[in-house]
């Protein structure tokens, strides 16, 4: 279960809270780098998806468990990531705040997050990774050289997701996007397993009045001083 201590392949590990921008940032630095995606957020929420499916309650962990190892998923890139559940289009399903809030509450299973553990690894492929979620420099990739905290203030990050949702033409309330934004931070950041922390060793970048561009460019900036050779 443990990561190789001195793994060759560089890894830029992003954490934070839901809505910080980590998706978007994290697509716009691997494109940039030429580097693989993972978007471990994604993970959880097929694992929701899929247990609201067949009907496996979000408390049962053995089951949830088993659904994570069996998962049949796919991840088209482009510039929309396609999600695929069962050869089945799930993209736009995936991302409901509901779908967020179930994959939080699978999330806090410590039998998923082990049976998703060494998946998440196989993405760490040559020349590079870039991957978001809430455990990425604190339990996946440990070793990783560049951990960033990405955050915003709750306001900042509530209007963000409201802004993305309705341009997928996804309805939703500000106000109650709001509370449940609130809600998952508190379940991400009070799990026993895995909870959303700022690692010691990471640099915390508050994107609060930044522009996407301004965040990009200083991710790009650390990824060049930290892995000289991997973003030449
Ligand atoms: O990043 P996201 O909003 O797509 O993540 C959905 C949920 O999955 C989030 O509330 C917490 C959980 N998650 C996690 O526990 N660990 C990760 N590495 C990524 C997401």
């Amino acid at each position: 279960m443990a990561e190789a201590a001195a793994h060759p392949i560089p890894v830029i590990a992003i954490d934070g809270p839901g809505a910080a921008g980590k998706g978007t940032i994290c697509n716009r630095v691997a494109s940039a780098l030429g580097w693989t995606l993972l978007d471990s957020g994604a993970l959880y929420r097929l694992v929701g998806l899929a247990a609201l499916r067949k009907g496996v309650e979000p408390e049962d962990a053995t089951a949830l468990a088993e659904l994570a190892r069996g998962l049949d998923i796919e991840f088209l890139a482009g510039d929309e990531v396609v999600v695929l559940l069962d050869g089945q289009d799930v993209s736009r399903e995936i991302r409901t705040e509901h779908a967020g809030l179930v994959a939080s509450k699978v999330a806090a299973q410590s039998a998923v997050r082990s049976a998703l553990i060494e998946r998440q690894r196989e993405f760490r492929r040559p020349p590079g990774l870039v991957a978001d979620g809430r455990d990425m420099g604190s339990v996946v990739f440990p070793s990783s050289a560049l951990k960033i905290f990405l955050t915003a203030n709750v306001t900042e990050r509530a209007q963000r997701r409201y802004k993305q949702l309705k341009d997928k033409g996804i309805d939703v309330s500000l106000s109650a996007l709001s509370k449940d934004m609130v809600d998952r931070d508190r379940q991400d950041t009070d799990r026993s397993v895995a909870p959303l922390i700022t690692c010691a060793d990471a640099r915390i970048l508050d994107t609060t009045s930044m522009s996407i561009e301004e965040v990009v460019c200083k991710v790009l900036e650390w990824a060049k001083e930290v892995y000289p050779q991997g973003c030449a």
